[in-house]
């Protein structure tokens, strides 16, 4: 996947721990139906599953040369050894992952995972070709003190601290204000559009003009169907990172035809 040449949307359904590899498989199968060609054709549309379903979605995906792309929720920054419960790289790349989430707030909030440990999992990430989607964002308090932008700016420097620049231009970059996830409670594309385009202002000072213009930022939060289109409006909005909604494979089919009515 060149970002360099073309910047194509993308559409990501994170499941978090939800649905087992059985209902993986109908949800995978319906979704792929749902769409066609002149979807795959303008959108990335990518399954993130829980690790168990994973080889599921891939023998699916690889029998029935479905045009999905999928990945994983998280990566252990270790290449093997004694790491009960972890996941490595080269097990993952093995599953055929595109892409691996890297710093989901819940993941920041519930097992403490810190700037440097994130920037450890990125390096993990691409030490097996695979693409990470670097997820940063604020929480309720620090939005409302107006420090959000500088918040995030933070976050993404630090999770970016010396990772080289053909490794940078790889990275997907997913703005999850944590008031706005499975809230109900949407940024609206203004507050997203604000905070994604000084994300790419300062991808040109960590990286150059060139990765900053091809680098593929997402926006995450309550995404809908009903509010899709607005948000990809936005002119440094590439895409959505989206929960709740890609569960369901007709809702998140039509979260991915956005591109039919913009
Ligand atoms: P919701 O779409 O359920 O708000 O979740 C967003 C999210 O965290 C995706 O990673």
């Amino acid at each position: 996947m060149d970002q360099l040449e073309v910047k194509k949307p993308l559409i990501a359904g994170n499941w978090k721990m939800n649905l087992n590899h059985l209902e993986a498989i109908a949800v995978t199968q319906k979704l792929s139906y749902s769409l066609e060609d002149k979807d795959f054709d303008a959108v990335d549309v990518a399954i993130i599953p829980p690790f168990t379903d994973i080889r599921s979605v891939q023998t699916l995906v690889d029998g029935d040369r479905l045009r999905l792309l999928y990945g994983a929720q998280d990566i252990s920054p270790e290449k093997s050894g004694a790491y009960t419960g972890d996941i490595s790289a080269l097990m993952l790349s093995k599953l055929g992952c595109t892409f691996v989430l890297v710093g989901h707030s819940e993941r920041r909030a519930h097992h403490g995972e810190s700037d440097e440990l994130i920037n450890r999992k990125l390096r993990a990430t691409f030490s097996m070709d695979m693409v990470p989607i670097l997820c940063i964002g604020e929480d309720l308090a620090i939005r409302e003190s107006g420090e959000h932008v500088q918040y995030v700016l933070t976050q993404l420097r630090n999770a970016l601290k010396g990772i080289h620049k053909p490794d940078l231009k790889k990275v997907v970059i997913a703005y999850e204000p944590i008031w706005a996830i499975g809230t109900g409670r949407t940024a609206t594309p203004e507050d997203a559009e604000e905070v994604c385009s000084a994300i790419r202002r300062e991808l040109i000072k960590i990286g150059t003009e060139e990765i900053s213009h091809n680098a593929r930022i997402l926006y995450g939060g309550s995404v809908k169907s009903g509010n899709i289109v607005d948000i990809m409006r936005e002119p440094s909005i590439d895409g959505a990172l989206v929960g709740g909604a890609s569960l369901e494979a007709d809702e998140f089919a039509r979260i991915c035809k956005f591109h039919r009515v913009i």
